[in-house]
């Protein structure tokens, strides 16, 4: 037992130098580091904070993000570019057009009305042109908002024609309005504006987002896929923590997903012969130590091969309770939180047992108090007793290790409690410690994972 337990020790303490000494240096580099990259900090942390903690939604944005930008950027560029040319053309033909009717007029004898040239702007040019008294123009009315046509046509106008000129291109939805100041008149010209916007270009758009809903689609299904295998490997190695077992679980996903899940499954297997051999040994040792108490007692914490279940804790330690008055103490007991949790039901109750029966030895009164949140199930037993010092804190989990020799002759134990408590504390995942009791005895916590 103890070369095992040593040896994890010396594998935590090495952990513990390690994250300290990584410790240490992070927070050198951060304080060199920190009047530069003070803002960046702030940044980068204000970005985790509203990064999603998922590997399924992390994996998710990468894919979209990219795709969204570009796609984004693609389309506004060909939009842009688009509609930019077909106004500019618009325009210019349009302008062309006006410019030939007035050169007509002017060059040209009019008969009565303007008939004929009204005729042929009509019918040639899709125009519906009048002439106006020669009146002033009206202000200039407001520019709006997406002046590209208006910036444009005016542009056309001033190169082309050269003469005064009021334009409305957003008075009536589909015409553009143009008049324009001739010697004798004023020419209004009233132009279809159907041609700017391409209709057919917002089939595009809809191409665009069908792709990439379609792209969307597989990504998601894909990384569904590559995601349960890692999750199954979690599940897996933290029901191994607990001392549960993972029902029939198969490394499965991409290649160095299952590289690990086999490095677990190995490792898995090794801690599990080393614990059966320590196991095997133990009974041994058991069987050599002529006492029947310790080999009844050894014998009760090896039977470990029972299954977890969900077990009411709170009355278990309404038994332990009775127990302990029943031997003629004060006891109490007290339960916070919901009360049932999967452990090796009569391991477990050994473990607290333990803590009970040294706490009644030691001691006349008894406190034990359970609490338990949405990730721990914490037992504290107090007693009222001498306590232990806290330097033999640790050498008392020991085997065969006593310190009641000099205070109590008469009754000893034989020094095996502690360490078969702690012993099932682990084989849960958890872990037992001792303290000072508010009683001021001792206080020892079992602390396991529900
Ligand atoms: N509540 C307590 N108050 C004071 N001393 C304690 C208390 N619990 C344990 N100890 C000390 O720690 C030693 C180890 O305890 P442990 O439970 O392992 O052995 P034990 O009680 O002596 O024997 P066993 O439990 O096998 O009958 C005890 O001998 C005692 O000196
Ligand atoms: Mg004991």
């Amino acid at each position: 037992m103890t070369s095992l337990d040593d040896g994890i020790g010396r594998l935590r303490n090495a952990a513990g130098q390690l994250a300290a000494a990584a410790g240490a240096m992070t927070g050198a580099a951060s304080a060199l580091a920190a009047p530069i990259t003070g803002p960046w900090d702030r940044l980068s942390r204000a970005v985790k904070s509203v990064m999603p903690k998922g590997l399924y939604a992390r994996s998710l944005l990468i894919i979209i993000v990219p795709m969204v930008v570009l796609q984004s950027v693609v389309a506004f560029l060909f939009m842009e570019r688009h509609w930019n040319l077909v106004t500019t053309y618009l325009s210019s033909a349009v302008t062309q057009e006006i410019a030939t009717l007035i050169d007509v007029y002017k060059t040209f004898p009019q008969d009565a009305d303007h008939a004929q040239l009204r005729r042929i702007a009509q019918d040639r040019l899709g125009l519906v042109v009048d002439f106006l008294p020669a009146t002033q123009l009206p202000p200039p009315g407001p520019k709006p908002f997406f002046s590209q046509l208006d910036g444009a046509l005016s542009d056309e106008i001033r190169k082309q024609i050269g003469l005064p000129f009021w334009i409305d291109t957003v008075g009536r939805s589909n015409i553009v309005e143009i008049r324009v100041k001739l010697d004798d008149a004023v020419m209004r010209v009233f132009a279809k504006r159907a041609d700017v916007y391409d209709p057919n270009s917002w089939i595009f758009i809809v191409w665009m987002v069908a792709t990439s809903l379609v792209v969307l689609a597989i990504a998601i299904a894909f990384l569904r896929n590559q995601i349960r295998p890692i999750v199954r490997l979690a599940d897996a190695a933290e029901a191994f923590g607990k001392g549960r077992e993972a029902s029939n679980f198969r490394p499965r996903g991409a290649r160095e997903v299952r590289r690990a899940a086999a490095a677990f499954l190995e490792m898995k297997s090794r801690i599990e012969r080393a614990i059966e051999q320590r196991t095997t040994m133990l009974a041994g040792v058991s069987h050599d130590l002529r006492t029947i108490l310790t080999r009844f007692k050894l014998e009760l914490a090896l039977h470990m091969g029972e299954q977890p279940a969900p077990t009411d804790i709170a009355a278990l330690l309404e038994e332990l309770k009775l127990d302990s008055e029943r031997h003629g103490h004060r006891a109490s007991v007290n339960f916070h939180g919901q009360p049932e949790v999967t452990v090796r039901p009569a391991a477990f109750k050994r473990c607290l047992a333990n803590l009970v029966s040294n706490a009644s030895r030691f001691a006349s009164t008894v406190a034990i108090t359970g609490h338990r949140d949405h990730r721990w199930l914490n037992v504290t037993v107090d007693d009222d007793g001498p306590g232990i010092p806290s330097q033999l804190r640790e050498d008392v989990f020991k085997p065969f290790l006593r310190l009641d020799d000099a205070r109590n002759q008469d009754q000893g134990g034989t020094g095996l409690g502690l360490a078969i408590a702690r012993d099932i504390a682990r084989s849960h995942g958890g872990e037992i410690t001792l303290g000072d009791s508010p009683l001021g005895g001792l206080r020892a916590t079992v602390r396991v994972p529900v």
